[in-house]
């Protein structure tokens, strides 16, 4: 039998007295920096436990994007006038900011993009059109987002270049032998996925990278859902590229950041031409500007980048350590409540996984569960999660996705078993 994971009344501390990590944030005080949790839906107070497909948002964020138009907005890197130097160094403040929170070397290898899918479009299309010919392989994973398997597939199209998929087993972890048997003298790239979004599966990025610069090839990491989650550091992991989206981090939407080492980086056509990416234009030829301006064509989202700033600032101030730490003790809690529903199969089990519960129920379609939980003021995330492959490799439909944040609290879990105690009821 295992240890309960808390002991009610007792905070921080299991069912044989030791410490559970719960007790390592207290999330009733950071909910109130999220004035919208506060709030009943169809007449229950909201659970929000659909922070996989986009996180709230905190005051600090909010008011960094509003003090922005209120009182700074102008065009960055175009005007010699005040508004324009306040907002251009504002901006500029946000991009040095990703650059710390990811450890990278130097904030011009830090490019502004929409998100995670627009970092991963970049890569594919301006790395990849360069260098792939007819016959050359990509790696990718079977719990790859669609982000991470279309640009490559359309590129395929195109050039003639094969995609090689790495399995996984039944608890959702990459078969690492088959990963290694993979790489050949083919392979131009690895493009993975930290976190899975459907499975919550952490990938053993440092170890693949290891293994694919051993024979020369560049890796390329979609650190969406791990980057809200756990400290991510570029020079720890050994990549190459590294992408994610800011408003899965507590920022806003349309902003994001592609991180790529400036050798790399440098030798790249740029991905968009237009303003701000050229140096010099005559009728006869343009002269591309330097990193990152020659990947920023046009006015940027620059009160996204002020707020992407401020969500770092935010995630600093808690501590990445702190956060991942209470998470994954939510996760144990979640895990054991889960766990002892009868009819609840959990949908990735790996060892190393961040806060995503994904479920399977047979008696009910995952629609329908999530319709009866929004019912009780509960949001999850039902369907394939833009992972079909996922779903095809367990053979179901789609999963009820619960994912956590650092301001989602027991109470919470307590409210989501207590939801699907009522699919049950409602079918049986
Ligand atoms: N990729 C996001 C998710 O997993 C939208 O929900």
């Amino acid at each position: 039998m295992t240890t309960a994971i808390n002991t009610p009344g007792v905070p921080g501390r299991d069912g044989s007295g030791q410490p559970n990590g719960l007790d390592v944030i207290d999330p009733y005080r950071i909910r109130q920096d999220f004035p919208i949790l506060d709030q009943q839906v169809n007449g229950k107070p909201l659970v929000y436990l659909d922070n996989a497909a986009t996180t709230q948002k905190p005051l600090a964020v909010i008011d960094a994007i509003s003090s922005y138009y209120l009182h700074n907005n102008a065009n960055v890197h175009r005007g010699v006038h005040t508004l324009s130097q306040r907002a251009t160094d504002d901006y500029e403040a946000g991009r040095e900011a990703v650059r710390r929170f990811i450890n990278a070397p130097d904030a011009n290898e830090v490019i502004y993009v929409r998100g995670t899918t627009e970092g991963l479009n970049l890569v594919a299309s301006s790395y990849g059109r360069k260098y792939f010919k007819a016959g050359d392989e990509v790696i990718i994973t079977g719990m790859e987002h669609h982000s991470n398997i279309v640009p490559w597939q359309i590129l395929g199209k195109e050039i003639g270049i094969r995609l090689r998929v790495v399995p996984f087993n039944d608890d959702g972890e990459l078969l690492m032998d088959e990963y290694e048997a993979m790489l050949n003298d083919r392979t131009r790239m690895v493009s993975v996925v930290h976190q899975s979004n459907a499975l919550g599966t952490v990938n053993p990025i440092p170890e693949m990278v290891e293994l694919a610069h051993a024979r020369g090839i560049p890796v390329m990491v979609d650190a969406a859902q791990s980057i809200p989650h756990m400290p991510v550091d570029v020079q720890a992991l050994g990549a190459d590229f590294l992408t994610f989206s800011g408003h899965k981090m507590y920022g806003p939407t349309g902003i994001g950041a592609l991180w790529g080492r400036a050798e790399l980086l440098d030798d790249m056509p740029p991905y968009q031409s237009g303003g701000e990416m050229i140096r010099s234009v005559t009728f006869e030829e343009t002269i591309y500007n330097t990193l990152p301006h020659k990947f920023e064509a046009g006015t940027p989202d620059i009160a996204g980048a002020i707020g992407l700033g401020a969500a770092v600032e935010y995630l600093e101030s808690i501590g990445m350590e702190r956060i991942a730490a209470y998470e994954q003790a939510l996760l144990r809690y979640g895990t054991e409540k889960l766990g002892d529903i009868e009819g609840v199969r959990l949908i990735g089990t790996a060892e190393e996984k961040g806060g995503v519960l994904s479920f399977y129920m047979e008696a009910a379609h995952p629609h329908d569960i999530g319709t009866i939980l929004d019912s009780e003021g509960i949001a999850v995330r039902t369907g394939h999660h833009c992972a079909q492959p996922v779903m095809a490799r367990y053979e179901i439909p789609a999963t009820v996705r619960a994912s956590l944040a650092f301001y989602n609290t027991t109470d919470d879990i307590d409210a989501l078993v207590k939801a699907i105690d009522r699919v049950i009821e409602v079918f049986g």
